[in-house]
């Protein structure tokens, strides 16, 4: 079956062949791009549907989240808005409720906020395990994160549980648990601050996931400037995430390096540490990507467009390095395929369109819900 897709007001392809279209068309066969064009000379095609002058760019690559979780946190939130400064420990209350849950509680929870997700156009999404912190745990979260994920990155170097040693956890998280929880996952990623892991730590366990075949994420500079960032260009990792507290070294580092640094706009703003420096990070040449971190305790939100729109008004991104970030920005973070994030014949079908003419509207008109329709695998979702 094909699917003519007509009257595209403006095309946001993120290709150098097609670059932005007006009057546009895209035909989708069989979950993939067939062709994109001007509407005046589409092919014909099994269906057909009019978008009236409206705009469709790729779905959003959300490249950061733990999405396999359990409780609320919002007392601690206010907590926050009243002064309270942000702490690694909070993580445990997090833990907490995970470890009890049945899995098809968390299952229930996954799949409610990847159809959030999914209703404000994400077509691609990272689940991070890291609030099981025991290999039986550890393992659940990873296994359904692979059912509802299309990325899935262990975390089990979290923090350290309470009354743990930490030597015998480091242990357990380079050994049994990476050997439980490896099948399940494609990246490694280790909490690298104050009151969670120091350099040293966070380097013998990222290369243990490395030796297993895992690409590295980190973590890194989100209280302080904990070192995560020049250890993740040391690893060569695909991503460093947070980048709240950036040094000129560090900035300097990254842009020597195919390492992304990954900004968390609603992270920012719910835990109240100041933005990650993005403009100076792009002026630098370096790889950007943005992620909506969504997980109860320090931001609770599935909402691209929200961390699009926050990243153009208050990091000052202009709107398409914005929405580059998180569209081929994420892809790159998650080293998926040339076409995730972009629109181009050959890729996957994954495809938003909004209610307005221009998807500029998304920053110039925040917080108003514009999603049009939503296209995963060339399917509505
Ligand atoms: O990316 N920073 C560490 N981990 C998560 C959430 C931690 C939490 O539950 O407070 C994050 O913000």
């Amino acid at each position: 079956m094909s699917l003519l897709l007509t009257n595209i007001g403006e095309l946001t392809t993120h290709t150098d062949e097609h670059g932005t279209l007006r009057n546009a068309a895209v035909v989708v066969e069989d979950g993939h791009i067939a062709w994109v064009g001007p509407t005046d000379k589409a092919p014909a095609a099994d269906t057909q549907e009019d978008l009236a002058g409206r705009a469709v760019l790729p779905g959003w690559v959300d490249s950061h989240t733990h999405l396999v979780s359990m409780g609320d946190r919002a007392e601690e939130f206010v907590d926050r808005m009243a002064g309270r400064p942000y702490e690694a420990g909070g993580i445990m209350r997090t833990v907490d409720a995970t470890r009890a849950a049945t899995d098809d509680d968390l299952r229930a929870r996954a799949r409610w906020l990847r159809e959030e997700a999914y209703r404000g156009g994400t077509t691609t999404i990272e689940a991070k395990t890291g609030y099981g912190l025991d290999v039986e745990t550890e393992q659940r979260l990873a296994r359904i994160s692979a059912e509802t994920a299309d990325v899935v990155t262990y975390l089990g170097a979290h923090v350290v549980p309470a009354d743990t040693d930490r030597r015998a956890y480091i242990d357990l998280v380079t050994g049994p648990m990476l050997a439980a929880v490896a099948p399940y996952a494609s990246h490694i990623d280790v909490f690298c601050e104050i009151g969670a892991f120091d350099v040293e730590e966070s380097r013998e366990i990222l290369r243990a996931g490395r030796d297993a075949g895992l690409g590295v994420k980190v973590h890194g500079n989100q209280l302080g400037e904990s070192g995560g960032v020049q250890l993740a260009v040391e690893l060569g990792a695909r991503s460093v995430d947070h980048c709240n507290h950036l040094s000129p070294k560090d900035v300097e580092a990254l842009a020597g390096s195919d390492t992304v640094a990954t900004i968390l706009p609603a992270c920012d703003l719910s835990t109240r540490e100041p933005f990650a420096p993005a403009r100076d990070l792009v002026d630098a040449g370096v790889t950007i990507a943005i992620a909506s971190n969504c997980n109860p305790g320090s931001s609770f939100t599935t909402s691209m467009a929200f961390c699009v729109a926050t990243a153009v008004l208050q990091q000052r991104l202009t709107f398409e390095e914005a929405l580059w970030a998180a569209t081929v920005g994420g892809a790159t973070a998650l080293g998926l395929d040339d076409s995730t994030g972009r629109i181009t014949e050959g890729g996957r079908a994954d495809l938003h369109a909004l209610d307005a003419p221009s998807a500029k509207h998304l920053a110039y008109r925040p917080g108003v819900l514009l999603t049009h329709r939503v296209w995963k695998n060339g399917v509505p979702v």
